[in-house]
């Protein structure tokens, strides 16, 4: 049984970007987010307050949440590694707190400079300031399924770790397919591995696009009773620490799907596009999502 609604929340202007070569200027990215705020989209990553020697695209985090529109009814929030970061997002009045680790060690390693270990009392810190602060904490774990530098990561690795996310008191946790990997097969044992233990509506997924397997995975989370989805507009993103991992599945691809399946979203796909059409023309290449191609040919 399919379920009525499904909540996509766009990553773009934070995983799509983080990710790009080229820095497009602050105004720009106020320009892109305003535009997706005005398609129906309830959720919008807007940034990261990380290092801004590790992740220099993100540099202007505290300028970009400072100077957008604000929509009511939609949550911008930003990634925050630690306290520092968190400092910056309150100051900048983020509506959502990200928190984000890994599943597997040597990512972990990578991606935020620590050990599992010395990750959770990090995060706990941030988690304690933000909920302090009156603000709802979404939790990241990533390579879930295959690690770039580990190969295959077991579900109940990822149960130990969601466990400690979710005793820290995080609302929310986003399982991140960080390289692509997974197939449906084995989203189907992650979850039925997470599910006896985490409420359907407290997990979302994060398929990024690398080999082709993401709506199928959505697909099968879904008639696993999942109902968030991370996208980002025109399949931007990717890890910088995770080497060869492409883009988030492209929201635009995802709409599509989900609407022909008559699964509602809000979003009005005919804006979304053409928001995909604006951060197109500033980054100056072709996106990657099938939607586009048909554009494109047309
Ligand atoms: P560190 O070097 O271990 O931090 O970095 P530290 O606490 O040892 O501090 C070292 C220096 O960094 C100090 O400065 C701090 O002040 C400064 P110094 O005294 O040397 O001048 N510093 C900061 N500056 C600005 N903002 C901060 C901050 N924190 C410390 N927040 C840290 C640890 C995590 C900060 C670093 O490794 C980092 O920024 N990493 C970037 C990680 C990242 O953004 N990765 C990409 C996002 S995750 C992702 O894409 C996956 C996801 O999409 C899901 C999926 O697909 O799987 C979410
Ligand atoms: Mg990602």
């Amino acid at each position: 049984k399919l379920p009525k609604r499904v909540t996509i929340k766009e990553v773009g202007p934070r995983d799509g970007l983080q990710n790009e070569k080229l820095s497009i200027t602050s105004e720009d990215k106020i320009t892109w987010i305003n535009s997706l705020s005005e398609t129906g989209l309830t959720y919008i990553e807007v940034s990261s307050f990380v290092h801004p020697k590790w992740i220099p695209q993100l540099a202007d985090a505290s300028e970009v949440l400072g100077k957008i529109g604000r929509k009511p009814g939609i949550t911008y929030a930003a990634l925050v590694p630690n306290l520092k970061g968190l400092v910056l997002a309150l100051e900048s009045k983020v509506d959502e707190v990200s928190v984000f680790m890994s599943a597997s060690e040597a990512h972990n390693q990578n991606n935020i400079n620590k050990p599992i270990e010395e990750t959770y009392p990090v995060l706990e810190e941030v988690v304690k300031g933000a909920k302090a602060a009156g603000k709802t904490v979404r939790g990241y774990l990533s390579t879930v399924i295959g690690c770039p530098y580990e190969g295959p990561i077991a579900p109940s690795q990822v149960r130990k770790v969601a466990d400690r996310l979710f005793s820290m008191g995080i609302d929310e946790l986003s399982l991140g397919d960080t390289i692509g990997v997974g197939v449906p097969s084995q989203v189907e044992r992650l979850l039925e591995e997470l599910l006896p233990h985490f409420k359907a509506h407290q997990l979302a997924m994060h398929f990024h696009d690398t080999r082709g397997t993401a709506l199928a995975n959505i697909v099968k989370s879904i008639e696993m009773g999942i109902t968030t989805f991370d996208s980002s507009l025109g399949g931007l993103g990717g890890c910088p620490y995770a080497k060869g991992a492409s883009g988030n599945v492209a929201t635009e691809d995802l709409l599509y799907m989900l609407h022909e399946m008559g699964i509602d979203t809000g979003i009005d796909f005919n804006a979304v596009m053409k928001s995909a059409k604006f951060i197109e023309g500033i980054l100056g290449k072709r996106l990657n999502s099938r939607q586009m191609d048909i554009l494109f040919a047309e």
